[in-house]
């Protein structure tokens, strides 16, 4: 099993050592609630909806409750998840109070005829569906207002919309990778996205294929970093075909997608992935990328800096 809290600028000069030690208690503790469910012989789904939901939990990180505010000072949240062994998939997109967006796209893939909800309809299927929804409160987090107060004044004095600073990423997305002892792979991610977001913006995250994607044939992949070029570069898909079409191993599909192809297109960021062997591979092209992993026989690490 695999976890990621997000990549971007992330280095020794920019935390401090408890806010380091925080972060790496937050992965542990969701790559622990994910590892749990495979140790009983759970299913993939469950220890990737577990793990998670435990960083949407964490208002460290981007992603449920801490999500980064988009430019109407909300917080438009997306999620999607996939079933290596059905190939089902649910994502949402743009929903706002859904404590856990990971369960409604969960519920979206389950409980519903579709894959893919948006906006209000997708709170309303959450009401339906009975899981919790939270006050705005809920999700405030100081750390981010300030990230939403100085990207708007970044935006004024550049007089620009598109601010690519490393900045205004949020540094977020969370997401799990797993291979159940039943050898089911799946997949599962969710952000806020980017800070100071407007007209609907969506990432790669709730985007099947780009974002997320998981098939027992080939691997399990959850990506993080800038998602408009995750899409066009349809990076977990990507991943999965060069394995199925061309017979790459996963460390060689991770690294030809990652450092070749995204970095030519500028796209920074990264992924986890677990192929059906088990082989994890985390790569990724920006400074650094909040992860941890482990596997069978207990192995593994946590880590945040390249
Ligand atoms: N990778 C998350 C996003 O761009 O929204």
């Amino acid at each position: 099993m695999a976890i990621h809290g997000g990549s971007g600028t992330i280095n020794r000069t920019e935390i401090t050592p408890e806010e380091e030690s925080a972060f790496r208690v937050g992965l542990e503790a969701a790559l622990n609630a994910g590892y749990a469910v495979l140790k009983q012989g759970g299913s993939a789904l469950d220890a990737v909806e577990q793990a998670v939901r435990s960083l949407e939990d964490n208002e460290r990180f981007n992603a449920g409750k801490g999500a980064v505010f988009s430019a109407s000072g909300r917080h438009e949240l997306d999620a999607s998840i996939m079933c290596g062994q059905t190939l089902n998939a649910g994502a949402v997109a743009g929903v706002t109070n859904v404590r856990n967006p990971i369960s409604l796209a969960r519920a979206v893939m389950e409980q519903s005829e579709n894959v893919f909800l948006l906006g209000s309809g997708a709170e309303d299927f959450a009401r339906d569906q009975k899981l919790p929804i939270e006050p705005d409160e809920y999700f405030f987090t100081e750390l981010r207002y300030q990230q939403l107060a100085e990207a708007q004044q970044a935006n004024k004095t550049q007089k620009t919309q598109l601010d690519h600073s490393k900045r205004n990423t949020g540094k977020g997305t969370v997401g799990a990778v797993a291979l159940d002892q039943h050898g089911n792979l799946a997949a599962a991610t969710s952000t806020g996205g980017l800070t100071n977001k407007k007209y609907g913006r969506v990432g790669d995250t709730p985007v099947i294929g780009a974002g997320t994607y998981a098939n027992n044939e080939t691997c399990a992949v959850s990506c993080t970093g800038y998602g408009e070029f995750f899409i066009r570069s349809v990076v977990a898909y990507d991943i999965s075909c060069l394995m199925a079409y061309k017979g790459l191993s996963l460390k060689e599909a991770c690294a030809y997608v990652v450092q070749d192809k995204l970095n030519v297109m500028g796209g920074e960021g990264g992924l986890i992935a677990v192929d059906r062997a088990g082989n994890v591979e985390l790569p990724f092209n920006s400074e650094g990328m909040y992860r941890a992993w482990r596997n069978q026989m207990g192995q593994g690490e946590v880590a945040i800096f390249a």
